[in-house]
């Protein structure tokens, strides 16, 4: 077993803290303060989506993010003109692309990077032409998955969005999709993340998915921390994402 087996990261998204903040204008809570203290508790990174309606992250946020917390930052954003010149400006460590619909709740489905390969490829480029990791968000398909590959991205995070929601007997073929489409990326030489709708109770079999190196998890985090605590709500799912691993690894958790 390769040692690169042994990491998962975890990526705490701190949009819905922002969410939060802005149903009343102000400036509390503030996302840096929450990037901080998951900092503390345990996150290896920290995700922010700065949607083209601004609905929870703002520019400023983006800004003081790039220049006051230590762990690496991943940008979410859409291939959008605007989204690059902020992406090179701010030079965040990696850029996940996203698809984006003015009217979703959240990001609904995967990036068609099939069918917009000639939009994405020079797109893509700019990003690692500054030095900023390049991944795609996309539904673990085949051919998405490929496209990925050719278009030159080093990363692909594979959509949990319907696994999550997906109860019976599909669970286990939208988990098996997962497997399917984790081992065909780390085959092309992708790297494999992983996230959307994760939380305690679906994250252990995501994370015992070997060739998943990151996941990137926020609003199960966010909302439990009203009941438990930020640094509560990110260790325990640490923790749980350790019995997923271990599982890997053949280790057994108390
Ligand atoms: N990964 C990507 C690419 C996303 O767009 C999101 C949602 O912003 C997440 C992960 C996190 O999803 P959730 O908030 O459901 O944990």
């Amino acid at each position: 077993m390769s040692d690169a087996m042994n990491v998962l990261r975890l990526g705490v998204n701190i949009d819905h803290v922002a969410t939060i903040r802005n149903a009343r204008g102000g400036l509390h809570p503030d996302p840096v303060k929450a990037a901080k203290q998951a900092a503390l508790a345990g996150a290896d990174g920290i995700t922010a989506h700065l949607r083209e309606d601004r609905r929870h992250i703002s520019d400023h946020d983006i800004k003081r993010l790039s220049r006051e917390i230590s762990l690496p930052l991943n940008l979410e954003m859409a291939a959008t003109e605007e989204m690059l010149e902020i992406a090179l400006r701010h030079v965040p460590n990696a850029a996940c692309i996203v698809p984006e619909k003015r009217q979703e709740l959240t990001t609904e489905g995967g990036l068609d990077v099939a069918g917009g390969k000639l939009h994405l490829e020079p797109y893509v480029l700019a990003l690692k032409n500054k030095g900023i990791r390049v991944s795609l968000f996309i539904d673990p398909e085949e051919a998405q998955i490929r496209a990925a590959a050719e278009i030159g991205a080093a990363v692909i995070e594979l959509h949990t969005g319907s696994y999550a929601d997906i109860t019976g007997h599909d669970h286990a073929g939208e988990l098996a999709r997962l497997q399917t489409g984790a081992s065909l990326g780390q085959s092309l030489g992708l790297e494999i993340h992983a996230g959307h709708g994760l939380s305690f109770d679906n994250v252990v079999d995501i994370a015992a998915i070997p060739e998943v190196v990151e996941l990137n998890i926020g609003h199960f985090l966010v909302g439990e921390a009203i009941f438990c605590g930020l640094e509560t709500s990110i260790k325990r799912m640490r923790g749980l994402m350790d019995e997923g691993r271990g599982r890997v690894l053949g280790i057994k958790t108390a």
